[in-house]
């Protein structure tokens, strides 16, 4: 049997990882900036998560949801303790796209209304329902969305206006800071006005989070630094820091019964081993401070460089716009400076994605990668 080619690959095969740096099959070391797609919140092989995960392990590694499961009662308060979220209800599941899905069946079942807000650049998944919320012509293009969805420009306060004039919207769904558009910022009075709007109409308002949250930004939800609070907030990604779970954080006003939500896999006892291990560390460990701290230190770095032209984010979610094509840059950084990117928006885009975990000399190590990487090809005439 062959694989189904769908994925644009690097040659390097990556074979083991510890904290930021992951290894290839030579034994060459890589700084990792990319973490698997924002998913390595704690580090790569964190000690307490392979404790906690091995000891689940041995024990029960999985058991369905007719049965009850401490783990998921112990990670519902931890979770709830750390996030801001504490009177939320949490429903467990195993990939970003599936929460979005169950956001939208909740809000859809919450207000008998169909209609959802989405936001230009917007990315929510590759399911049916996340794909007809989804704003990338790539991404949606060959697919039926046959979803009743009304795009607004993102941090257009008039068009929004405009479009709850219009319609009697289900839900609006928007990440906390836009990822896979190529990292853009949500305006906080945009964010706040969103709230205000749904909280009149009774729209439910569900931050997508899976990318931003966990402590990325440098807040755990990239929406708290607006000051609101949402209906339901959608988790993946940081979550398990490599372990595949994902999870719906419910506000108390929808009312659960049984049936409305399932799945087999999700929250079983391996999955929250490993999300536990995650809260855990950010619990105990400042690793917010730290990425506010690198994170705006890098982007001035970043902002410095010669033929970087535009630098976005927050935290350690950063986007930069580079003046070669990016494919070029990152492929640059891989075989030759040992240090992984993500792309993603523009074809000048690179993404920042690194463990939370990233200290101020790697930061360094990657800053003078990027600008050794430019030179090089400035020098060899490429632009974009
Ligand atoms: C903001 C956002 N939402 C949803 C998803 C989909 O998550 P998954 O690939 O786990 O289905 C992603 C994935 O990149 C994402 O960035």
């Amino acid at each position: 049997m062959k694989l189904f080619d769908v994925y644009p690959r690097y040659e390097t095969e990556l074979v083991r990882g510890e904290d930021v740096h992951v290894w290839d099959a030579s034994g060459r070391r890589y700084l990792d900036c990319y973490g698997g797609h924002a998913v390595i919140s704690i580090g790569h092989a964190h000690p307490r998560f392979i404790r906690r995960i091995n000891e689940q392990l041995s024990r029960l590694p999985f058991y369905s949801n007719a049965f009850p499961n401490a783990l998921q009662e112990e990670y519902a308060q931890a979770l709830g303790a750390i996030s801001g979220y504490p009177e939320h209800q949490l429903f467990l599941c195993n990939s970003g796209a599936e929460a979005n899905e169950n956001a939208l069946k909740l809000a859809s079942f919450h207000t008998g209304r169909q209609t959802v807000l989405a936001f230009t650049g917007a990315f929510h998944g590759r399911t049916s329902g996340a794909i007809a919320v989804t704003d990338n012509a790539s991404i949606r293009a060959p697919f039926n969305t046959g979803h009743d969805v009304v795009f607004v420009p993102l941090n257009d306060s008039d068009a929004l206006e405009k479009a709850f004039a219009r319609h009697a919207f289900a839900a609006a769904i928007i990440e906390g800071m836009q990822g896979v558009a190529g990292i853009r910022e949500v305006d906080a009075q945009f964010l706040a006005l969103l709230r205000d709007r749904c909280s009149a109409q009774g729209a439910v308002l569900i931050l997508d989070e899976v990318q931003s949250g966990f402590g990325r930004t440098g807040h755990f939800f990239a929406h708290q630094r607006a000051g609101i609070t949402a209906d339901i907030v959608t988790i993946a990604k940081g979550m398990g820091n490599g372990y595949p779970v994902a999870g719906v954080l419910i506000t108390p006003s929808i009312k659960a019964s049984h049936g409305l939500l399932g799945t087999t896999f999700g929250g079983g006892q391996l999955a929250c081993a490993a999300a536990l291990a995650v809260v855990e560390v950010l619990a105990e460990q400042p690793l917010q401070e730290n990425v506010a701290e690198i994170g705006s230190w890098l982007t001035s770095r970043l902002a410095a460089i010669e033929g970087v032209r535009e630098v976005r984010g927050s935290g350690l979610m950063i986007g930069f716009d580079a003046a070669v094509p990016a494919k070029d840059l990152r492929a640059l950084l891989l075989y030759e400076h040992a240090v992984l990117t993500g792309g993603g928006g523009g074809a000048a885009t690179v993404r920042l994605l690194p463990p939370l975990t990233l200290t101020k000399e790697h930061a360094t190590e990657l800053s003078i990668a990027v600008a050794a990487a430019l030179q090089q090809l400035h020098a060899q005439g490429e632009s974009v």
